[in-house]
C-alpha cells in the first residue's frame, strides 16, 4: 500500500514537526557539503508555501551519552547552529534556532510561530532518547505538533524517537525528498532495466554482505573495488601484502565466488603504497605481484579500462563505496575514474548509494552526471539489502 506524502495533509496553519537529515559535513564551524539542506527544500519551500508553522528536528553526528566525559564536547562539535544559519540563507521566511531539545524557550518558539515560518530544534542527539527511541521524549515532541513528515531519508533506517517515535503519535506523511529516494532506488534495485551492473566498494565486507548477497541475485555482474576486494584475492590464494583484510570473511567471499563466479569481477591491478600515506612510495602492480610489505590503496588504470567495459551497454548501474583511499588525492584516481565512466554512459540508469561515492561524486563535480545520487548512506545500504525501512515503514498508508 502506498504510504501518504505531504500533498495528502492539510498543512494550512497546522504545526508541522519534519525530520530532516542535516547530518552535514561541518569543520571549524563551516559546512563543508550543504547538499542534504538543498534536497531537503522541496518539502520546507511546499511547507512554507502552505501556510504550515514547521518544527524542524535533526540529528548531526555523534553524541556519546555513555561516557560523561565525552558528552559536553560531543554536543559542542555536533550543534546545529550554523546548519540552521545556511538553511535561513535558502528560505525567505523567518527561522529561529532554539539551542535546545526540550524546555519553555522551545515551546514559546514554536507557539510564537506565524504560518511559513520556521523553528530548528537543536540537535535531536542531545537527548539520551533519541537513539533508543524513547517514548516519554517521543511524546513530549509530538506534543510541539499536530502533523509529521518524515523527509530524513539518510536516517529512516533507525528507529529513535525522531524518526519512528513520534510518528508512532501523530498523523504522519513521507517528504518529497524521501518519496523521491524511494522511487528512484526501488526502479535501480527492484525494477532495473538490464544489463543491470552493481559496483561495490568501500573498506569491508562484513558492512555490504546482505548487499551483496541481493544485489548477486538480482544484477548481471557485480564489480567489486575499493578495501573489500583484498579478501576477495586472499580467498583466491592470492599474496595481498598489508592491504586491508578481513579474516574471518574469507570463506564468505570464497562461497560467493563459487556461487556467483561469472557474476563478480574483481580488480586486475592496484595503486599499492608502503604506507598508509600519500607521501610515500607508490606503484602500480598487478593483482599477482602484490609486494608482502606493500598495501593496496586503490584500484589501477588495466582495472578501471576492465571496469569500464564491463560497464560499457548497461542499462542501470547501481554504485556504493569507493574504489580506493579517495580522501587522499594520489589514491582518488580509480573513485573518480569510476565517476566518469558511469556519468558518460549512454541511456543508462545511474544510482550513486549515497555515503562516500557520492561525497567523491559531488565534490569532483559530477554531482549532475548521475541519474540520482542517494543522499542516504547506511539508508540507501540498507534499502539495497532489500530490509524495510523503519522510519517509512512507520509513515500512515493513504
Ligand atoms: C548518515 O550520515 O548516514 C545519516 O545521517 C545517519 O547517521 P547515523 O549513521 O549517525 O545514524
Amino acid at each position: 500500500m502506498a504510504k501518504q506524502t505531504v500533498q495528502d495533509l492539510n498543512v494550512s496553519g497546522k504545526r508541522v514537526i519534519v525530520r530532516v537529515d542535516f547530518n552535514v559535513p561541518i569543520k571549524d564551524g563551516v559546512i563543508k557539503d550543504e547538499n542534504r539542506i538543498v534536497q531537503a527544500l522541496p518539502t520546507i519551500n511546499y511547507l512554507i508555501d502552505k501556510g504550515a508553522r514547521i518544527v524542524l528536528l535533526s540529528h548531526l553526528g555523534k553524541v556519546d551519552h555513555k561516557d560523561p566525559t565525552k558528552t559536553d564536547a560531543d554536543k559542542a562539535k555536533n550543534n546545529l547552529a550554523p546548519v540552521a544559519k545556511r538553511l535561513g540563507e535558502h528560505v525567505m521566511t523567518r527561522v529561529t534556532f532554539v539551542s535546545e531539545t526540550r524546555g519553555a524557550a522551545l515551546e514559546a518558539a514554536v507557539k510564537d510561530l506565524k504560518n511559513g515560518e520556521i523553528v530548528v530544534v537543536q540537535n535531536t542527539r542531545y537527548e539520551k532518547g533519541e537513539e533508543k527511541n524513547d517514548p516519554e521524549l517521543a511524546k513530549y515532541w509530538a506534543s510541539l505538533g499536530d502533523l509529521f513528515v518524515t523527509d530524513a531519508f539518510g536516517s529512516v533506517h533507525r528507529a529513535h524517537a525522531s524518526t519512528v517515535g513520534i510518528a508512532q503519535i501523530l498523523p504522519s506523511a513521507l517528504g518529497f525528498l524521501v518519496e523521491k529516494e524511494v522511487k528512484a532506488l526501488s526502479k535501480a534495485v527492484f525494477e532495473p532495466e538490464h544489463p543491470f551492473v552493481a559496483i561495490l566498494g568501500g573498506a569491508k565486507v562484513s558492512d555490504k554482505i546482505k548487499v551483496i548477497e541481493n544485489l548477486l541475485k538480482v544484477a548481471d555482474k557485480v564489480i567489486i573495488g575499493g578495501g573489500m576486494a583484498y579478501t576477495f584475492l586472499k580467498a583466491q590464494g592470492k599474496e595481498i601484502g598489508k592491504s586491508l583484510l578481513e579474516a574471518d570473511k574469507i570463506d564468505l567471499a570464497k562461497s560467493f565466488m563459487d556461487q556467483f563466479g561469472d557474476k563478480i569481477v574483481l580488480p586486475v591491478d592496484f595503486m599499492v603504497s608502503a604506507e598508509f600515506s600519500d607521501t610515500c612510495d607508490r606503484k602500480v602492480v598487478d593483482k599477482d605481484h602484490i609486494p608482502a610489505d606493500w598495501m593496496g590503496l586503490d584500484i589501477g588504470p588495466k582495472t578501471l579500462e576492465l571496469f569500464a567495459k564491463e560497464l560499457k551497454g548497461a542499462k542501470t548501474v547501481v554504485w556504493n563505496g569507493p574504489m580506493g583511499v579517495f580522501e587522499m588525492k594520489p589514491f582518488a584516481v580509480g573513485t573518480i575514474g569510476i565517476c566518469d565512466v558511469m556519468s558518460k554512459l549512454p541511456g543508462a540508469y545511474t544510482v550513486i548509494g549515497g555515503g562516500d561515492s557520492a561525497a567523491a561524486a559531488i565534490e569532483n563535480g559530477y554531482e549532475h552526471g548521475f541519474s540520482h545520487i542517494s543522499t542516504g548512506g547506511g539508508a540507501s545500504l540498507e534499502f539495497m539489502e532489500g530490509n524495510p525501512l523503519p522510519g517509512i515503514a512507520i509513515i500512515q498508508d493513504k
